[in-house]
């Protein structure tokens, strides 16, 4: 059963969490976890020319790879967040966009190397929806890698977030939830050649690990 993403609303709530995350100091980096330094890092990619990150947020990751020569295009719902991360930005050659991923991508004529999203786009769309428009955005042959935190167990498909606790006002989104067997199948039926995802443990033992998937067009 679909649920009903209001992207206005959503737009208001990524707006003020843009506020909050973005900081004006903070260097590119890239990480694939919500670890410094844990984990693969922007190999999963391969050597794109291009890449495509969904929900870029802070635009750290995109910043990293545009040092390495890699053309580095965002695109993210907050248009707070697309400023700030927009401007820092630029002088590295990065370039973001705003917009709903759906809407961008269906509106899209370009080819990336490589789609990807860290706790991104990927974590707060539709997938049935979402996997189509970006196994079309690709390459032959190119890749799409997502991370993410891993489904609570019995708690699949979308789950209802408020933003910053439980008192005020009223702003919530939607992210989405399943077992690694099920991203697998949900990127095949999209579309895609092949598709891995994996529970990937975090440093400590007992914390929240971390849930990589890769796919190839
Ligand atoms: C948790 S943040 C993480 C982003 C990034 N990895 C970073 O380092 O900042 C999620 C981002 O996804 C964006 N987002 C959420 N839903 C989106 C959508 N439907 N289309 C485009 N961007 C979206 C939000 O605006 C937000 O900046």
């Amino acid at each position: 059963m679909p649920v009903p993403h209001d992207v206005l609303a959503e737009t208001e709530l990524w707006d003020a969490f843009a506020e909050s995350a973005f900081k004006a100091e903070a260097e590119p980096s890239f990480c694939w976890t919500q670890y410094a330094g844990h984990g693969p890092g922007a190999e999963l990619l391969g050597s794109p020319g291009s890449v495509l990150e969904i929900g870029c947020g802070t635009g750290r990751a995109l910043a990293h790879l545009a040092q390495q020569g890699v053309k580095a295009n965002g695109v993210d719902l907050s248009p707070r967040m697309v400023q700030l991360a927009g401007d820092r930005w630029a002088p590295l050659g990065v370039r973001i966009e705003q917009g709903e991923i759906l809407e961008w991508l269906a509106a899209d004529e370009s080819q990336y190397d490589a789609v990807y999203s860290i706790f991104g786009a990927a974590w707060f769309t539709d997938p049935s929806r979402l996997f189509p428009l970006v196994r079309e955005s690709l390459v032959p042959g190119g890749v799409f890698v997502f991370s993410q935190p891993p489904a609570i167990p019995g708690a699949y498909g979308p789950q209802g977030m408020y933003k910053g606790g439980f008192a005020g006002k009223a702003m919530f989104t939607y992210r989405y939830s399943y077992r690694p067997a099920v991203w697998e199948r949900l990127l095949t039926r999209a579309g895609f050649a092949t598709a891995k995802a994996e529970v990937l443990e975090a440093p400590k033992h007992g914390h929240i690990g971390t849930l990589i998937v890769s796919a190839r067009g």
